[in-house]
């Protein structure tokens, strides 16, 4: 090739990327896979999920080995459901680098356990699930019961104008404890190992995370409790009250968690404390990281510089009081945290999405003490996924996450008509939450105007 066509070429490049806008610099990548019978997993063995239910842009290898092929910050969640009278234990790594872990067993019932991650990944970096290398276990599946899964979402990609990072204001954490603690005066749980810190928003030695710049966060949390020992934990948004995560099992360890959806000024603290006048003793060690808590901003672009290419929608909502299969087929959640783009309908449940694109969400419930939670996540009438919350003589944490390919005017809701479902909730003992965000609008089968 001659030089001056490479001069040409690189003058055409050049102005290719001066004339896109940096929030639309993005590749959309997304993912949820799900495991729909049951599955042995043998000691150090990376999850081969047989089930593809979201994947945009997303490569894969050995198994379910997520392989990133964008540079930017992702958000990884990933549930199990144990077989009956099984354990589980399942640890996320990033390359060699363990960044969470889960187990969940229950005597002689099936135990749910969840955890999810934040990361900053560079093309070629890997995610995958794996097998504790000291267990051989067996996780719980179905056609129409799919409880195991394992999601990924970018939330956005490193700009390549900017040459940076964040120069645009990413911002998103991972915290997780390597100590074991016990609590019992109600103070903040000391997440003392920094996985990701983009931003410096979390501060490592209280716990808190402050808000670098204004917007819409995400926010999840997970513990596990020492044998016997309560894990109940909540939420602060300064000195507000938000949400809370609650476990306990006769004889064993219980893992629970939730997510939520805030909008903050810049300034504004969240942390997660233990709940007041209750012995918390939370599980931790320098090699199993279950007690995590990771959030970040989502749609930077719409903050600050400018660019701004996309409407904001995203929901949060909760439940403050009991909610039982009888009551109809939907959860109905009273406690909105944010709507923004109004396309939650709060007095169905009901999502419908305003614009064609790429959406995650997550739900978490508690079931009413020795009572069974089912809860499906529906897009439109197809089921996806779901949580199963039970244990015995206690309340029964469960949660669970998707991301799905949504046309404009599709619905997302959760249904409990399946199944007798009773869900537990009170004006401080939010444990039962609903949330989504649009991750990447996708080319409208409508024109856009604007
Ligand atoms: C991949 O999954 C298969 C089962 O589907 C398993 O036998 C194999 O050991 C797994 N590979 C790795 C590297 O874990
Ligand atoms: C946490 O407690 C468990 C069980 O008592 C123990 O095996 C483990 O070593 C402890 N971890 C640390 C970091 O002390």
């Amino acid at each position: 090739m001659s030089s001056t066509w490479i001069g040409v070429l690189l003058l055409v490049a050049t102005v290719v990327v001066q004339g896109q806008d940096p929030g639309s610099v993005q590749t959309p990548t997304a993912f949820t896979k799900g495991q729909t019978t049951n599955l042995h997993l043998t000691k150090g063995e990376i999850i081969d999920f047989d089930k593809r239910i979201t994947e945009v842009g997303a490569t894969f290898g050995i198994n379910s080995t997520f392989i990133c092929q964008t540079p930017g910050l992702y958000a990884f969640t990933y549930y199990g459901l144990t077989e009956q009278d099984w354990e589980l234990w399942v640890e996320m790594y990033k390359n060699d680098e363990l960044i969470a872990s889960i187990y969940g067993y229950t005597y002689a019932d099936y135990a749910d356990a969840g955890n999810a991650a934040i990361v900053h990944l560079d093309a070629g970096d890997k995610v995958y699930l794996k097998a504790h290398d000291d267990y051989d276990q067996t996780l719980y599946g179905q056609g129409n019961e799919v409880y195991t899964t394992f999601t990924g979402e970018l939330l956005y990609a490193d700009n390549v104008e900017l040459d940076a990072v964040n120069a645009y204001g990413a911002v998103g954490f991972s915290g997780v404890m390597t100590m074991n603690a016990s609590i019992s005066d109600g103070s903040a749980v000391i997440y003392d190992k920094v996985i990701t810190n983009l931003g410096n928003g979390y501060d490592a030695t209280t716990g808190t995370f402050t808000a670098p710049v204004e917007g819409t966060y995400v926010f999840h949390f997970h513990a596990l409790s020492h044998s016997d020992e309560e894990a109940w934990l909540e939420l602060f948004h300064n000195s507000q009250y938000v949400v809370a995560s609650y476990g306990y099992t006769v004889g064993s360890y219980a893992d629970a968690g939730n997510s939520v959806l805030l909008h903050l000024k810049k300034g504004d603290t969240v942390k997660v404390k233990a709940r007041p006048g209750t012995d918390v003793k939370l599980y931790g060690d320098s090699d199993e990281y279950y007690t995590t808590f990771s959030g970040a901003l989502l749609s930077p672009t719409l903050h600050g510089s400018g660019h701004n290419s996309q409407q904001e929608i995203a929901f949060s909502v909760g439940l403050t009081h009991n909610e039982a299969s009888t009551n109809g087929p939907k959860v109905v959640f009273d406690r909105v945290y944010v709507n923004l783009g109004q396309a939650l309908n709060v007095n169905t449940g009901v999502f419908t999405a305003p614009v064609s694109g790429i959406y995650a969400f997550h739900y978490h419930v508690l079931a009413q003490q020795g009572k069974e939670a089912w809860v499906e996540l529906y897009h439109n009438y197809k089921y996806i996924n779901s949580l199963y919350g039970h244990t015995s003589g206690s309340y029964g944490p469960g949660g669970n996450s998707a991301t799905l390919e949504l046309v404009a005017g599709d619905t997302v809701f959760l249904d409990i008509q399946h199944h007798d479902s009773f869900l537990y909730g009170g004006g401080d003992e939010v444990y039962s939450t609903f949330s989504g965000y649009l991750l990447a609008p996708t080319a409208s089968h409508h024109p856009v105007v604007g």
